[in-house]
């Protein structure tokens, strides 16, 4: 399919009445380029265009079908050539663009800042199909070291074996590194997470966006960590993944992820010949994206308890005298260039992380945690409105060996918390504070 104009994905045309043929002149508005506004991602969020129900209801109504009907034979011949597109309302099949689909990834393009988006089934699907859309065979990544350890297990596993396309892991923060690394010609992507999974170092997106459009080299950033915090593609970057599952959702109920970028990256991804989302088809369902789209509006303000509470826990944490890892704080060695870089006012994050050396004491606390004081549950995953807690180095990050663990500086005994914003503030620091005391154990608190 041809690719469509640059704004279809921002902006869709009107509904279709009777016949297929429809003046022009009515899409006006679907052909202007327009600027999408982007001050805070909240406001671009209220910004963006409000879908109405069918009938009118406040909310959008779910297109649930997986195939659309044509009023007139000869259109569906212009759908397939790309003539008549979403951008004018015209769908051809589910795996494809779905309008609902459409509608719930406007809404992450202006979360983002970005031109389009769109949503696909997983966190996972999204990375491997952007990935696999900007490489092609013999291809060749440079990526940070500190990765999810599913995307560094695909990176390091799986692309070389399947597709040919090999990575070389760097540390981002090493700006000299990360330029050595890039093969001029060859390099197609510069890939790292804004606040890297576990670790949380903070990616300087300006510095390494420069670097790798000096050698013609597409940024692609996860932000899943940091929704409206950061907006990657306002710092430089070039397209931004999500993993739409923790806090986008919120409900750790849902798995769902998502790709903003460029429309024309976008519409390249759902070409009949060579889209990863329409030949893999990884896409999401419309009744999924109806149940994401309910909870978009309130997510800059779960955001913000997010990261007020692991601001205030982490600050106190440091004061018992823990190991606490947490960019929010001003001896994170981070702390200044994530302040410079985030939209204001919502804070530093909603993880924090605590170094308790050996896996032995890591579950220790945790046990306490969850079967003592009930002050979150062991389980993987983030931006749950309950604190989930995981060891790293042997749960979301066991796909990297000893030496990758290592150099992306998981300690055996890294817990990983993050933050709910259930039950009041001060109640779940009781419960923190009393599994720390039961710990009784002296070499918990660190020396310095
Ligand atoms: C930073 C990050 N990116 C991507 C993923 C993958 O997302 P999903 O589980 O939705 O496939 C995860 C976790 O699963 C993650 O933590």
């Amino acid at each position: 399919m041809a690719e469509t104009g640059i704004h279809n994905l921002v902006f869709s045309g009107k509904k279709r009445t009777g016949s297929d043929d429809i003046d022009r002149e009515d899409f006006i508005v679907a052909k202007k380029p327009m600027k999408p506004m982007w001050e805070d991602p909240a406001a671009a969020l209220a910004n963006a265009r409000h879908e109405f129900g069918e009938h009118g209801g406040v909310n959008m109504s779910i297109e649930a079908s997986a195939t659309f009907t044509v009023m007139e034979p000869e259109t569906m011949r212009r759908m397939f050539t790309g003539e008549l597109g979403p951008d004018r309302d015209f769908f051809i099949y589910s795996r494809h663009f779905n309008p609902t689909v459409l509608n719930l990834s406007r809404h992450l393009a202006a979360l983002e800042g970005t031109e389009a988006a769109y949503c696909t089934a997983s966190g996972m699907s999204a990375i491997s199909s952007v990935l696999l859309q900007l490489c092609s065979s013999g291809g060749h990544m440079v990526a940070s070291r500190a990765l999810y350890g599913g995307t560094h297990a695909l990176l390091t596993h799986f692309l070389p074996r399947a597709c040919n396309i090999t990575t070389t892991f760097v540390d981002i923060s090493d700006h000299d590194m990360v330029k050595e690394a890039i093969a001029e010609g060859r390099t197609k992507v510069l890939y790292f997470e804004t606040v890297s999974n576990p670790t949380l170092m903070v990616a300087n997106v300006p510095e390494l966006s420069r670097i790798a459009h000096d050698k013609g080299v597409t940024v692609v950033v996860d932000n899943t960590f940091s929704p409206m915090v950061l907006a990657p593609t306002r710092l430089g970057a070039d397209v931004v993944v999500h993993s739409i599952s923790k806090y986008i959702s919120g409900g750790a109920d849902i798995i769902a992820g998502a790709v903003c970028g460029p429309a024309s990256l976008v519409n390249s991804m759902m070409d009949l010949q060579q889209g990863t989302l329409m030949l893999l088809g990884p896409t999401m369902n419309a009744k999924v994206a109806f149940e994401l789209s309910e909870r978009i509006p309130h997510l800059s303000m779960r955001m913000k308890e997010h990261c007020n509470r692991a601001f205030v826990y982490a600050t106190r944490m440091k004061k018992l005298g823990l190991k606490v890892i947490y960019p929010g704080l001003q001896d994170h060695p981070d702390h200044d260039l994530l302040k410079s870089m985030a939209n204001k006012e919502y804070g530093y994050g909603g993880i924090l992380c605590v170094d308790m050396e050996t896996e032995e004491r890591a579950n220790r606390l945790m046990n306490l945690l969850q079967n003592y004081t009930q002050f979150g549950f062991m389980a993987v995953s983030l931006g749950y409105y309950e604190t989930l807690m995981s060891c790293s180095g042997s749960s979301t990050s066991s796909e990297l060996n000893t030496e990758e663990k290592e150099l992306a500086g998981i300690s055996p005994g890294l817990v990983r918390m993050s933050i709910g914003y259930s039950g009041t503030l001060e109640q779940k620091w009781s419960q923190l504070e009393k599994a720390l005391s039961r710990m009784q154990d002296s070499s918990l608190l660190s020396k310095n």
